[in-house]
């Protein structure tokens, strides 16, 4: 299993959210952050010009997935969310040792996409 954490830009979330719908993908969350993707902002000050880190706002999509869906995933978030243009944003797959559906009490793969696989 693996955490792929995309971040994204914003006015891309909702078509990132439509291509892991069309891939299948279920289970996932969103959240605002802001991030620095290496861009330098230019800033005007009385003794000249310096530079700063700037931070823009970006969406963190968190999904934990089985081995056979980390492709799947990782294409439909760079699908939703490429303009081709700096910012595009990231993707980054983590190791993910347990996961656990409170409800039910199952775990790991049992828990995560694919479901219907699981049934
Ligand atoms: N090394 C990193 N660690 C953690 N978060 C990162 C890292 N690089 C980028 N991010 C996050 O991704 C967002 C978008 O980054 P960005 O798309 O600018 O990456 P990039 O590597 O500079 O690619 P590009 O050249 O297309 O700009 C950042 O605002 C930040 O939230
Ligand atoms: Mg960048």
């Amino acid at each position: 299993m693996k955490l792929v954490i995309g971040i994204v830009r914003p006015e891309r979330a909702n078509d990132v959210l439509e291509k892991l719908y069309r891939a299948e993908v279920r289970g996932l969350s969103m959240s605002r952050v802001q991030g620095h993707g290496g861009e330098l902002d230019r800033v005007e000050t009385y003794r000249g010009t310096t530079v700063q880190m700037g931070l823009s706002e970006k969406v963190r999509f968190e999904i934990a997935v089985s081995d056979s869906f980390v492709e799947k995933t990782i294409d439909a978030i760079c699908e939703g969310a490429r303009t081709g243009e700096v910012g595009d944003g990231k993707i980054f797959v983590v190791p993910l040792d347990r996961v656990v559906r409170i409800r039910t009490g199952e775990t790991d793969t049992e828990a995560v996409t694919p479901l219907e696989a699981n049934r």
